[in-house]
């Protein structure tokens, strides 16, 4: 058996205690505690001028050894910020407006692409299976192919992906969709986004439909709701506790990032303070926001536009003993996150388009099941299929939002038990664990697909 090799454009950093918000590496990072020994491979975070290939920077820590390499401030700025994040993260949520391309960033994408493929082949060894994530990275298998490597590839792909009705909208749709023809498995999360990529293979008249599955993520629910109680019996859950007086408390989490509702998420909680005024100087809101992507300027126009409609709210409604929305934009550790859930009585999460969203599981693993809080989450996320006991709203629906918060604050105990039990039965049976080895089981059981061809 050889080693698991995993790619990703976002490493966990192996000497931070407080890593950035993001699934990806959280999912990971969980689905890896098995112990097996594993290669992860990727960006290091830091951008720098070089000439010819980096070397990568190889540490081991504990079964995992971090292999990363830098980019210069061209290609972050050419493959990250404007290919992956302004192309790619806009198109696959749907929304299209926000797209700006510009055909040298593609140049620099499969730049980028290449300089990972040389790296990473310099490491891999005859019988590794290579294990490629994210959006950053659809051509590196290809690439890997065209430098000789014949071992097994999958590649998994954490956001939605959109029908060919609009991925045909992106300029390098067919070297992208051409390209994957080299993944011996393509995971996604849904079964809807599982369909459209095979749609999108066979309006290009490409094979492969029959490699592409969905496997929905998880956490480690059973590790949170650790983290969670450790955490409630902590000084940041009693400051918290004390500064709400017994009353309820709504919390939301998530990136700065425009695909998360943020926006029409305020608008929502403020048509519940007019329509069921109420709820005035009783409820507080905590949303944690931690700023995302920043040197992108539709996140930048974003953050203004939050900063305005939360003043604006605060304003028009705030007493002299009493504030409406309480908002933070810098991290939170994740630890000190899990014991906020469990103290909220409701957690809004409304994104307009998400891959799955961990923090929906994370909020149901962290609750008390003598005391549970109650999800209201958008029908639009990832998750919404196997969360269906959950207050489902359209996100864009600011009424269907106050109506939902309205009901989750004040459903009764045992209407509360009852959902939050067939929640946890859902977040405990797709697992990061669980999800990780039923990729892997599928991967090791497909053929080999060596002959994929070279993209234009
Ligand atoms: P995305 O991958 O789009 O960011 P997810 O909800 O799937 O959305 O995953 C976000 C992950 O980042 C969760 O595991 C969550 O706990 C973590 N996270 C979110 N906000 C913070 C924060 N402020 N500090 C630390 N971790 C965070
Ligand atoms: C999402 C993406 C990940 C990404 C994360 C954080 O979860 O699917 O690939 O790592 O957001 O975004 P960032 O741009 O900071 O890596």
């Amino acid at each position: 058996m050889g080693r698991l090799v995993i790619v990703s454009n976002r490493v966990p950093d192996p000497h931070e205690l407080a890593q950035p918000a993001g699934g990806l590496t959280v999912a990971l990072a969980d689905a890896l505690r098995s112990g097996d020994p594993c290669l992860w491979f990727g960006w290091s975070g830091r951008q720098m001028e070089f000439e010819g290939d980096p070397a990568p920077n190889v540490e081991t820590h504990g079964s995992v050894t971090y292999a990363t390499i830098p980019l210069t401030p061209a290609q972050h700025r050419g493959y990250y910020q404007n290919f992956s994040n302004g192309i790619l993260w806009p198109l696959f949520h749907y929304r299209l407006g926000l797209m700006s391309y510009e055909r040298a960033d593609w140049f620099r994408y499969l730049e980028v692409n290449r300089l990972f493929a040389r790296g990473l082949a310099s490491m891999l060894e005859p019988g590794d299976t290579v294990w490629i994530h994210d959006y950053h990275l659809f051509p590196l298998g290809q690439e890997l192919r065209n430098l000789g490597f014949q071992g097994r590839i999958g590649f998994f792909l954490h956001i939605p992906l959109p029908p060919w009705s609009l991925f045909r909208a992106l300029p390098p749709a067919e070297p992208i969709l051409r390209s994957m023809q080299a993944y011996d498995i393509i995971g996604l999360q849904t079964e809807e986004d599982a369909n459209n990529l095979r749609g999108c293979f066979e309006a290009e008249g490409l094979s492969g439909a029959d490699r592409v599955r969905p496997f929905p993520i998880g956490i480690d629910p059973t590790q949170f709701g650790a983290d969670a109680r450790l955490a409630f019996a902590g000084e940041e859950v009693q400051r918290l506790r004390d500064s709400v007086h017994d009353e309820p408390l709504i919390i939301g989490v998530d990136r700065l990032d425009y695909s998360k509702g943020l926006q029409e998420r305020f608008l929502g909680y403020e048509r519940l303070l007019t329509r069921y005024p109420e709820h005035r100087r009783h409820v507080t809101y905590l949303q944690v926001a931690p700023v995302s992507r920043g040197e992108v300027e539709e996140y930048r126009l974003l953050r203004r536009q939050l900063d305005e409609t939360i003043g604006r709210i605060n304003g028009a409604f705030a007493e002299f003993d009493w504030t409406p929305i309480r908002y933070l934009t810098r991290p939170v550790p994740r630890s000190v996150l899990a014991g906020f859930y469990r103290l909220a009585d409701v957690a809004l999460i409304t994104p307009l388009r998400d891959g799955m969203n961990l923090v929906a599981k994370e909020y149901i693993a962290a609750q008390d099941p003598d005391h549970p809080g109650a999800l209201v989450l958008s029908h639009l996320a990832g998750a919404a299929p196997e969360l269906s006991e959950a207050l489902l709203v359209n996100p864009h629906d600011a009424d269907a939002i106050a109506d939902a918060l309205h009901e989750a604050l004040t459903m009764n105990l045992e209407e509360r038990k009852r959902r939050w039990t067939l929640l946890d039965n859902e977040v405990r049976s797709t697992t990061a664990g669980s999800w990780a080895r039923d990729f892997l089981t599928a991967l090791d059981a497909a053929d080999a697909n060596v002959d994929g061809q070279t993209p234009a």
